[in-house]
C-alpha cells in the first residue's frame, strides 16, 4: 500500500460532532483512487464503477494529519480493482478501510475499453505513452 496524499483536518472538514465528516473523506478517497487508476491505466478516461463496504474504523479530529493509501489488487480486461486505507499519519491508527474499489477505463463514447495493463507501475510514464 502506498500512502501518497496527506490531509490536515480543518474546521470545514468536520461533522456536527466535531469529528471528520465521512462525506469529505469519501470525496478525497474517490479522487485519490481515480488519480491512482489514471496513472496505472495510462489514461484519464477512467470512471468509478464499484465501491465495496466502507469501514469507518475510527474517527479523526481537527488538527489531525491523515494519509490516504491505495493499492492495485487486480488488473482486469477493462477494469482495475483497488484496496484503500486511511490512517493517522503520526499514530498509524486506521481510520477507514475499503476492501475493493473498481475503476473502468472507457472509450470516447463512455463504453468499457480494454486497457491492456497487467502490472503495477510506480511512475507516471504510462501517461506519456502514445
Ligand atoms: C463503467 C461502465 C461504462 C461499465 O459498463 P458495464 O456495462 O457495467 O460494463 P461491463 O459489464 O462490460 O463491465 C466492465 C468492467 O467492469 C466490471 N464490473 C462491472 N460491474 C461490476 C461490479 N458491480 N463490481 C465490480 N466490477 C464490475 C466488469 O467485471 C468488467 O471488468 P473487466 O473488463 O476487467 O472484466 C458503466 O457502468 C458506467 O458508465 N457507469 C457509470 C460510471 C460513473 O458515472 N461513475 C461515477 C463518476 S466517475
Amino acid at each position: 500500500m502506498n500512502f501518497y496524499t496527506r490531509k490536515w483536518i480543518k474546521p470545514e472538514d468536520l461533522n456536527a460532532h466535531g469529528t471528520l465528516f465521512g462525506g469529505s473523506l469519501l470525496r478525497w478517497i474517490d479522487e485519490e483512487a481515480a488519480i491512482y487508476a489514471i496513472i496505472q491505466l495510462g489514461t484519464n478516461r477512467c470512471v468509478t464503477k464499484f465501491m465495496s463496504e466502507i469501514n469507518f474504523v475510527s474517527s479523526a479530529r481537527q488538527g489531525d494529519i491523515i494519509e490516504l493509501g491505495i493499492k492495485a489488487t487486480h488488473f482486469g480486461r477493462t477494469s482495475l480493482s483497488l484496496a484503500c486505507e486511511v490512517r493517522n499519519k503520526i499514530t498509524k491508527k486506521s481510520i477507514l478501510t475499503i476492501d475493493k474499489m473498481v475503476f473502468v477505463s472507457v472509450d470516447e463514447h463512455g463504453l468499457p475499453w480494454a486497457h491492456g495493463r497487467t502490472t503495477i507501475t510506480y511512475t507516471d510514464e504510462r501517461l506519456r505513452e502514445d
